[in-house]
């Protein structure tokens, strides 16, 4: 079983679906050996411990600065023992150290097609470009902010009545089922990191195309 630390910030509905797909099944092949927060009282931390998994809260309002605060990350991560980091809504910059240290081992998921509509707000900028595509993507992390080797991408199509909110609903159902996909790929060995790549071995697995839209 491949042993992930998820990093969350917030409402915590991807860990949700990670929690569902992977505690308590006998087949799973992910342990959620560690859920971390940046804040307290997060509803991801109810959900994680209502699942019965190891919870912490690491403020990064008791640090002097980003440094410090990732090395106090990084120290809970390797005493929970985990092989990979997962990025859940977690709403910190991590220091180019540590994603140094954990580099090809530390995955996010990100609300848009990458590598189009990096950054907050993509649902609303993607209705104000008219893109009639989007979808959410799950990629390692580099230094700069959500770029790096994409593993998996969902997509959906944009509809003509849609708000940020409507369009936003449809690509979180997506992720939900995106990053226990993802990650299972992962955990089976089948992603190979190539310089800026990552590489799928397993033809049109990293692929989600919402069904419900299809027509
Ligand atoms: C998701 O849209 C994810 O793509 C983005 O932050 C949001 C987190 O939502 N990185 P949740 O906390 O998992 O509900």
């Amino acid at each position: 079983m491949l042993r992930v630390a998820v990093l969350i910030s917030g409402r915590g509905s991807n860990l949700q679906a990670l929690i569902d797909r992977f505690v308590g099944q006998p087949d799973s092949p992910v342990e959620i050996v560690r859920v971390i927060s940046n804040r307290p009282d997060v509803q991801g931390l109810e959900r994680a411990k209502k699942a019965g998994l190891k919870t912490k809260v690491i403020d990064h309002k008791g640090f002097p600065d980003r440094a410090a605060f990732d090395e106090a990350l990084d120290e809970e991560i390797r005493a929970a023992g985990a092989q990979l980091v997962v990025l859940a809504g977690f709403m910190r910059l991590l220091t180019e150290k540590f994603i140094d240290d954990w580099r090809d081992r530390l995955i996010n998921i990100h609300p848009a097609l990458l590598p189009s509509f990096r950054g907050l707000d993509t649902h609303r900028r993607v209705l104000k470009r008219g893109a009639k595509l989007h979808g959410a993507t799950v990629h390692f992390v580099r230094h700069e902010m959500d770029t790096g080797p994409i593993i998996a991408q969902a997509a959906l199509p944009v509809l003509a009545n849609d708000t940020p909110e409507t369009l936003g609903a449809r690509v979180l159902e997506l992720e939900h089922r995106l990053y226990p996909l993802a990650l299972t790929l992962i955990a089976e060995g089948k992603v190979e990191v190539d310089g800026d790549r990552a590489i799928v071995n397993a033809p049109g697995e990293g692929v989600l195309i919402h069904p419900k839209d299809r027509d």
